[in-house]
């Protein structure tokens, strides 16, 4: 018992499980979310009317592993995907829709600060 309360507590301590630390800024990745109309697509929460569903929700996606269900999900990997997602996916379904590094950058922000 006390072993594990340790673990725990060592965990926590290195920041396991919590928030990554931030890069960007979420609050202007959150309006860039709604302008870009990701929310046609997908469920983002926090997101005025994003309520689509012909991409995968975007909900908790701090937690997310892989991006389209296979590339390993990091900051950098998230951010090219919302810059050129075919650069990351060939055949993926979702669309270039020009965003700037700078854009992508404060949406990935967003996503990964876990709403
Ligand atoms: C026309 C619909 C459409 C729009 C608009 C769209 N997406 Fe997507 N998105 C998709 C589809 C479809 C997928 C699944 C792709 C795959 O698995 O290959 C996807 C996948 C994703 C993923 C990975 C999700 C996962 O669970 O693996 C992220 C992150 C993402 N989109 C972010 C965005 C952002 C940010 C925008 C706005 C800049 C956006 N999308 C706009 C259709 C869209």
């Amino acid at each position: 018992m006390l072993v594990a309360v340790l673990v725990a507590a060592s965990w926590a301590a290195a920041g396991c499980g919590a928030r990554r630390a931030t890069v960007g800024d979420p609050e202007r990745g959150r309006s860039l979310l709604a302008q870009y109309q990701c929310g046609g697509c997908h469920r983002i929460p926090g997101v005025a009317a994003a309520r689509g569903t012909a991409g995968p929700t975007l909900e908790r996606f701090a937690d997310r592993q892989y991006i389209a269900g296979h590339v390993p999900h990091t900051r950098v990997s998230l951010e090219r995907w919302i810059r050129d997602p075919q650069a990351v996916v060939a055949d993926t379904p979702m669309p270039d829709l020009g965003v700037s590094p700078r854009d992508a950058r404060d949406m990935a922000a967003y996503l990964r600060s876990g709403p």
